[in-house]
C-alpha cells in the first residue's frame, strides 16, 4: 500500500510547455493512485518549495534542454543553484529522486539538461530510485516516454510505500479504488477480435448507429473535474463558420485566419492515379495584405471529416444542440492547466467539434482513463481502463484510433460535454513550407504536399489536412474552377531564410517535398537576376514518378539560377542512391562554397534518417577536403550551425 501522507513532489524544467504537461499528467496519474502529490512546480521553484527541509522526500523531474544544452527559461535559477561548488556533498542526502530528461537526437547535447541534473544531485547526497529516462523527440516524445513512465510507478510504489500497511480507512473506497479493483478483477481483455472490423471513418455513422441509452451523467464518478465549462447560448440558424472570420488587418493568426481560395492545383507525381501523390496547390492571397519570404510557413487551419462530426455529435447525444452557440471557458480552478488557445468567444457547437477539437488524434493513457469512468457498464469501464494502462500500446498505438472511435468501441461510455472539451486535444493548424516568391507573383503562394495515406492493420488511414486540401482541389484537379476557401496565415521564418547578400553560395538539400522552399529560394534569386552560386541536392524514388518540380527544377538549371543539379533516384538501381551521397561525390565544390566562399548550407525533410545522413556526408566533406579531423570538422559544422550558415528545417 502507498503512504498518502508521504508526498511525491513533481518539478518540471520547460520551455515549449511538453515538459510541464508531462509534469502535469505524472501529478494527475499520482492522484488517481492515491499518492499524495500536491502540487506540479517549476523547478526554479525548488528552493521555496519546502522540499529542502522536508526529512525525506521523493522528488521527480521533467527536463527539457534548451539552445546548445541550456536550462529552460523556468530552471535557470536551480540550475545555477545546485551547480554552486560551495554546496555541501550532503545537500540533498534527504532526497530520493529521478529524471525525465527531454531532448531531440537531431540537435547537439541532447538531453543535456536532464543528463546534468541527475549527476548533479546524485553528487550532491541524493539517491535516484530509478534510472534517468532520456525521451527523443526524434522519435516522437510519446513513444520514448511512455515506457518510462510504464517503469516509474512500480519503481516509485518501492519508495514510497509505508512499511506499516495504513489503517483501514472509514470512508468509502473512491470511485478509482472501484475502477482499479475492477481491473485486476479481471483475467483477460478480448478486443482483438472486434478490432480488424473497424469501419474506415466515412462508413462510422452506419456502422455504429447511434447510442441507444440516455445516460444519467451527474450519477457518474468523475476522475478529475473538467477543465472547462460550457454554457448553451441562443439556437441560431445558421452555421457560423468560425475559419471565415476575416481580420481586417494584415496580420492572421490561426485564431484569425484569412481565407485564401486555391487559384490552381496539380499533381507533382505521376500518374495522376498513383498511390503516393504530391499535390502542389496555388493559394490566391489577394486582398489579404498579407506579405511573405520564401522560407516562411503557411499555417492552414482545416476542419475534421465531416462524417466524423456528424458521428460524433449524435453518438453524445447532442444533435438537438447542434446549432446552438456555446460559450466555453476554462473553470476557475483549471485555469493555468488550460491556458493556451481559447476558444472562439462564439461559435456553434457544430463548429466547436469541427474547427476545434483535433478528433483524429491518438488518445493519451489517461484521456482512456479519463473516458472510461464514464462507461456505465462495468465491463466496458473495466476494459477501458485496462487500455489505457498496460494495454495502452496495442490498444490504442497499433490501431491508431481515434477518441471518436474509442467511443464506438465503448458504446455504453458517455462522457459528458465539458469532459469531452477537455479530453479532446485541440485542432492545431498544419503547416506547409512556402514554395514561391512574392517576387513572382505577390498575390499568390504555392504549398506543396503528400496526400498521406496508409493502412494500419488492414484499416485505411488518411492524413487530416492533406486529405482535406486534396478533396477541396479536386475541381481544379478536374479542370473546372472552385470558390473553396482555405483558411490560413503566415508563420514567419527564423533561421530558414534566404542571405540578405544575394551574392552568397548557397547548398540546398532537399529530397522529396524537402524541395518545396528551395523552389521558393530560386524563384526570389532569380527574380532578382543574382548571380550566387547555388547547388541543389534532390532525391526522390524515381524520375517517371516523384521527379518534384521537375520542369521548374530543370529551367532553373538550364538559365544559370542553378549553378547544379543534382537528383539522387533511390530506386531507379539495385542500390539505393541519397542525397548524401551526391553531397560526398561533390565534396569538393560542396566544401569550396562553405568553407572558402563564406556559402550557407540549408537541408530540409525528413529528420528521421535523412538529416542525421547528411550531417555525416558534411562531416565527411571537410575530412576530405579540408584535412580535418572529424574533432575538427564537427566544431566547424557546430561554428556554422552558431552562424546560422548551416540550418535545418526537419520534420519526423
Ligand atoms: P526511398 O523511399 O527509396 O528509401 C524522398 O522521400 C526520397 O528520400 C526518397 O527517394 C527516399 O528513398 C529518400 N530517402 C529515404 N531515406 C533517406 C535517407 N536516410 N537519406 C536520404 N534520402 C532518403
Amino acid at each position: 500500500m502507498v503512504d498518502a501522507s508521504k508526498p511525491l513532489y513533481v518539478f518540471y524544467g520547460s520551455q515549449t510547455g511538453c515538459a510541464e504537461s508531462i509534469a502535469e499528467r505524472l501529478q494527475s496519474d499520482a492522484i488517481e493512485r492515491n499518492i499524495n502529490c500536491p502540487e506540479v512546480r517549476p523547478l526554479d521553484a525548488f528552493e521555496k518549495s519546502g522540499v529542502l527541509q522536508a526529512a525525506n522526500a521523493t522528488v521527480v523531474i521533467v527536463c527539457s534542454t534548451t539552445g546548445n544544452g541550456d536550462p529552460p527559461g523556468n530552471a535557470e535559477k536551480f540550475w545555477r543553484f545546485i551547480k554552486k561548488r560551495a554546496h555541501p556533498a550532503t545537500l540533498l542526502a534527504n532526497l530520493e529522486f529521478t529524471v525525465l530528461g527531454l531532448g531531440d537526437t537531431n540537435y547537439d547535447k541532447f538531453c543535456h539538461m536532464g543528463k546534468s541534473i541527475f549527476r548533479r544531485m546524485k553528487d550532491l547526497g541524493a539517491v535516484s530510485f530509478y534510472d534517468l529516462g532520456c525521451a527523443d523527440e526524434a522519435m516522437g516524445l510519446e513513444d520514448s516516454v511512455e515506457p518510462w513512465i510504464d517503469g516509474f510507478w512500480p519503481a516509485l510504489v518501492g519508495v514510497i510505500s509505508s512499511s506499516q500497511p495504513p489503517a483501514p480507512s472509514a470512508t468509502a473506497p473512491t470511485p478509482v479504488d472501484a475502477v482499479v479493483s475492477l481491473v485486476q478483477a479481471m483475467d483477460t481483455v478480448s478486443l482483438a477480435p472486434s478490432l480488424p472490423s473497424l469501419p474506415y471513418l466515412t462508413s462510422f455513422t452506419n456502422m455504429f448507429g447511434t447510442a441507444t441509452q440516455v445516460p444519467d451523467t451527474a450519477k457518474l464518478p468523475r476522475l478529475a473535474e473538467p477543465s472547462f465549462a460550457v454554457s448553451l447560448l441562443a439556437p441560431t440558424d445558421a452555421i457560423a463558420a468560425t475559419v471565415a472570420q476575416v481580420a481586417t488587418d494584415t496580420l492572421y493568426s490561426a485564431a484569425s485566419p484569412f481565407p485564401a481560395t486555391i487559384a490552381a492545383a496539380r499533381y507533382l507525381t505521376t500518374p495522376a492515379s498513383a498511390d503516393r501523390q504530391v499535390l502542389a496547390l496555388d493559394l490566391d492571397i489577394s486582398g489579404s495584405g498579407a506579405t511573405y519570404v520564401p522560407g516562411d510557413v503557411v499555417g492552414i487551419n482545416c476542419p475534421n471529416d465531416a462524417a466524423v462530426v456528424d458521428y460524433l455529435i449524435q453518438r453524445l447525444q447532442l444533435s438537438a444542440f447542434q446549432h446552438h452557440r456555446v460559450q466555453i471557458a476554462p473553470v476557475a480552478s483549471a485555469k493555468k492547466k488550460v491556458a493556451g488557445m481559447p476558444f472562439p468567444p462564439s461559435a456553434t457547437l457544430r463548429d466547436i467539434f469541427s474547427t476545434q477539437l483535433d478528433l483524429a488524434a491518438l488518445p493519451k493513457k489517461a484521456t482512456l482513463r479519463g473516458l472510461a469512468v464514464h462507461c456505465l457498464d462495468a465491463d466496458e469501464r473495466a476494459r477501458l481502463f485496462k487500455e489505457g494502462a498496460a494495454d495502452f500500446k496495442r490498444f490504442v498505438d497499433d490501431q491508431y484510433l481515434s477518441i471518436p472511435e474509442v467511443l464506438a468501441l465503448f458504446q455504453s461510455c458517455h462522457p459528458p460535454l465539458d469532459v469531452m472539451l477537455s479530453l479532446v486535444p485541440r485542432l492545431s493548424p498544419r503547416y506547409y513550407s512556402v514554395a514561391s516568391s512574392p517576387l513572382v507573383a505577390p498575390s499568390h503562394v504555392t504549398v506543396a504536399f503528400t496526400v498521406v495515406r496508409y493502412t494500419q492493420h488492414g484499416v485505411p488511414r488518411t492524413g487530416l489536412c492533406s486529405t482535406w486540401l486534396h478533396a477541396l482541389a479536386q475541381p481544379l484537379l478536374a479542370g473546372a474552377t472552385s470558390s473553396a476557401t482555405v483558411p490560413l496565415f503566415f508563420k514567419p521564418a527564423t533561421d530558414f531564410v534566404l542571405p540578405e547578400d544575394p551574392e552568397l553560395p548557397l547548398v540546398l538539400v532537399g529530397p522529396g517535398t524537402g524541395v518545396a522552399p528551395f523552389v521558393g529560394f530560386l524563384q526570389h534569386r532569380a527574380a532578382q537576376n543574382a548571380t550566387t552560386p547555388m547547388h541543389l541536392f534532390f532525391g526522390c524514388r524515381r524520375r517517371d514518378h516523384d521527379f518534384l518540380f521537375q520542369e521548374e527544377l530543370e529551367q532553373f538549371a538550364a538559365t544559370g539560377t542553378l549553378t547544379s543539379l543534382a537528383v539522387a533516384f533511390s530506386r531507379a538501381k539495385e542500390e539505393k542512391h541519397y542525397v548524401q551521397h551526391d553531397v560526398v561525390r561533390d565534396g569538393a565544390v560542396v566544401y569550396r562554397r562553405l568553407a572558402l566562399e563564406n556559402g550557407r548550407v540549408y537541408v530540409c525533410g525528413d529528420g528521421m534518417h535523412m538529416a542525421k545522413d547528411v550531417h555525416e556526408a558534411l562531416v565527411s566533406v571537410f575530412e576530405t577536403h579540408g584535412g580535418l579531423t572529424r574533432d575538427e570538422a564537427d566544431a566547424r559544422l557546430k561554428q556554422l550551425t552558431a552562424e546560422m550558415r548551416y540550418v535545418r528545417d526537419i520534420w519526423c
